[in-house]
């Protein structure tokens, strides 16, 4: 299949000035699959009325079929065609946060989406994203669009046009090229199909934030690695890339300089670049100990680079401390690492 670029980027002020505007909306209603840029990670979008079309994005990426899609919309009034359960909690949480990195997991109203988008269950989350080109191509194709993060099934999520490239070209429609992510991991989950709601899938919207709105909102205890986890995509083997790699905990003084360290890399914050040995791959995660909104924003850039580079056997991945808002990014490492730990004291 010959996959059809599209530069958008210096018509991010008005989309429909955009000369092959025409072909996106129509290839959209047609049943075709188009990756699009949002701030989270890029999607690989498709009509979620259409059985076929949404067949075809799980056929692209190689992604099992119990695991369900999110749904983009770009105004609330979407919403009443496909959910129930609105509830003025829900809809505060909406009105504060969206356009926005969170998709809220709502009851499913059957008889409009077409069956694949809910991969069987009868909730569905849906999401209203933020960034200006995706929102714009959301109002502009006026459909319900399922998209899942455009990467194959396994792989680090996309934060940039090449990812989308490396990983989908040949096997999809069309790719948008618009920018790179600012947020850099995937939406926030909420499942509101109870009260209170439990976070489904970390993401840069954080339990404290939440609660910040509507106290006490979120379940006290939320495992997202449990054998039956409430979003089931977080049950399969995800963002790892190919390269071996350890998530690093207590690093605090400089490793021993007898071990061959030169095709490894060290990905940790820049105050901590002392204690990498000089003949080792150093990797900026982001400025400090605290700066984790850069960490969110490169980690999936990094994840792709190692992989990337032929100077790179094996990499340690600074490990963030447990908190409110390392909950996301922490999960994500957890998964490319496999959970393995190398400790700073030992090296
Ligand atoms: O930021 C994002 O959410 C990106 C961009 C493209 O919007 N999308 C994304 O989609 O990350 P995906 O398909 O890669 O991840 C969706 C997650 C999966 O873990 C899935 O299992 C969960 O949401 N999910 C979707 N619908 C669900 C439902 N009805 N109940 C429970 N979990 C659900
Ligand atoms: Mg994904």
């Amino acid at each position: 299949m010959n996959t059809k670029i599209w530069d958008v980027r210096s018509y991010i002020d008005d989309i429909t000035t955009f000369p092959e505007i025409d072909d996106i909306k129509q290839i959209y209603h047609q049943g075709g699959l188009i990756a699009l840029p949002t701030e989270t990670v890029y999607g690989l979008g498709a009509n979620a009325l259409d059985d076929n079309a949404v067949k075809k994005i799980y056929q692209a990426k190689g992604r099992p079929s119990d695991n369900p899609l999110i749904v983009h919309i770009h105004s609330l009034e979407q919403l009443t065609d496909f959910t129930t359960g609105i509830t003025d909690e829900v809809y505060l949480l909406m009105k504060h946060f969206w356009p926005g990195p969170i998709s809220f997991i709502l009851p499913l109203k059957s008889g409009y989406l077409c069956s694949k988008v809910s991969g069987g269950l009868n909730s569905i989350a849906v999401r209203m994203p933020s960034h200006r080109i995706g929102r714009q191509i959301l109002q502009l194709v006026d459909l319900p669009i399922a998209a899942p993060s455009a990467n194959l099934s396994g792989k680090p999520s996309p934060t940039q046009f090449d990812h989308v490239y490396q990983d989908l070209n040949g096997r999809i429609d069309g790719i948008i090229n618009g920018d790179q992510s600012e947020e850099g991991l995937e939406s926030t989950v909420l499942d509101c199909t109870s009260f209170p709601f439990k976070i489904a899938r970390p993401g840069s919207i954080t339990q404290k934030m939440i609660e910040a709105v509507i106290p006490n909102s979120i379940a006290a205890t939320t495992n997202f690695d449990s054998e039956r986890p409430i979003a089931p995509g977080m049950k399969y083997k995800h963002y790892a890339p190919q390269t071996p790699i350890y998530l690093l905990r207590n690093f605090r003084h400089q490793p021993n300089y007898d071990k061959l360290w030169e095709r490894k890399a060290f990905i940790v914050p820049a105050t901590l670049k002392s204690y990498v040995p000089s003949n080792a791959q150093y990797i900026e995660l982001c400025d400090d100990e605290q700066d984790i909104k850069t960490a969110n924003h490169r980690l999936y850039e990094i994840l792709h680079l190692i992989d990337r580079r032929d100077d790179i056997d094996e990499a340690y991945l600074y490990a963030f401390e447990d908190k409110d808002d390392t909950a996301a990014i922490m999960n994500r490492m957890l998964k490319a690492t496999n959970q393995l730990w190398i400790d700073g004291d030992t090296l």
